[in-house]
């Protein structure tokens, strides 16, 4: 199978009540951690990069990568998406490059621009605010969706995919295991797994993940070091690190997002 886009998936997805896990990428082994989950979850994937990821990696070696991925799992269906695009250059440099699926971000504007610029666009799929936030301090009391705005917005909107964004858990696990290896993240909080699963079965399509990634990376090159100190081999730890991504993204499509077995 052919890289495939986000209209696609998002069709199955909105008819048959789940989500699709977008996640974050940087480098090879957060790819095949996550490919490798969705192969044995047997679920469809979004790969997907902001401006400053491609500019660290460099596009064309993370185009390769995931032309790499989507020979190595044909039946899996598989989207490169660009997230955040920060204007019209970086989408089209993406459309160029393989993309099938970019984000235009308006936020920096003020609403007007921001509605003028994306209304231009035709957009197939519209991101919310219904309380998530990037990264891993995302609440300071109890962690609460506003499942009413979303509701009033599918009633207004029924036929256009809903997307979540800043929607990373913030494993209290990963995090832990961060902590005990030498990290100091403290009072780190983000979307229990039971919100997220009431988010996919209410008419979210999308929801995005890149802190989860980066606490199970850094976890496992953590604990690595901590534990082997004689330790200097990248394969060791980077090896340890993309096996905690992969269970961290298989529970999600398997446990959370209702993605396994829909590919
Ligand atoms: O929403 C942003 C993503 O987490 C990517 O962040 O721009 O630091 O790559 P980044
Ligand atoms: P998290 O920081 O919650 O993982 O969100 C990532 C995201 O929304 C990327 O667009």
């Amino acid at each position: 199978m052919a890289l495939v886009t986000t209209k696609e998936m998002f069709e199955k997805s909105m008819k048959e009540g789940f989500a699709i896990g977008a996640f974050n990428i940087n480098n090879m082994e957060i790819i095949q951690g996550i490919v490798d989950a969705a192969a044995e979850a047997n679920s469809p994937v979004i790969l997907q990069t902001s401006a400053s990821a491609i500019k660290y990696a460099r596009i064309n070696y993370l185009m390769k990568m995931v032309q790499a991925a989507v020979e190595e799992h044909p039946n899996i269906p598989i989207v490169i998406h660009l997230d955040h695009g920060p204007d019209f250059e970086t989408a089209k440099m993406c459309i160029d490059n393989g993309f099938t699926s970019v984000m235009i971000d308006g936020s920096k504007y003020d609403f007007e621009k921001n509605v003028a610029l994306t209304r231009r666009t035709g957009c197939d799929s519209l991101a919310i605010a219904i309380g998530t936030s990037h990264g891993a301090y995302k609440f300071k009391g109890e962690a609460k969706l506003r499942f009413d705005i979303l509701k009033e917005i599918k009633e207004r909107i029924p036929n256009t995919p809903i997307v979540l964004h800043g929607a990373s858990t913030v494993i209290p696990e990963l995090v832990e295991m961060c902590n005990k290896f030498g990290g100091d993240i403290p009072g780190a909080k983000g979307v229990p797994d039971e919100i997220l699963h009431e988010a996919s079965i209410s008419g979210v399509s999308k929801i995005n993940v890149d802190t989860d990634l980066r606490l199970a990376m850094t976890a496992g090159i953590r604990k690595e070091f901590a534990e082997n100190p004689n330790v200097f081999d990248p394969r060791k730890y980077l090896g340890e690190a993309r096996e905690l991504i992969k269970e961290t993204v298989k529970h999600k499509m398997v446990d959370v997002f209702g993605s396994a077995n829909k590919a």
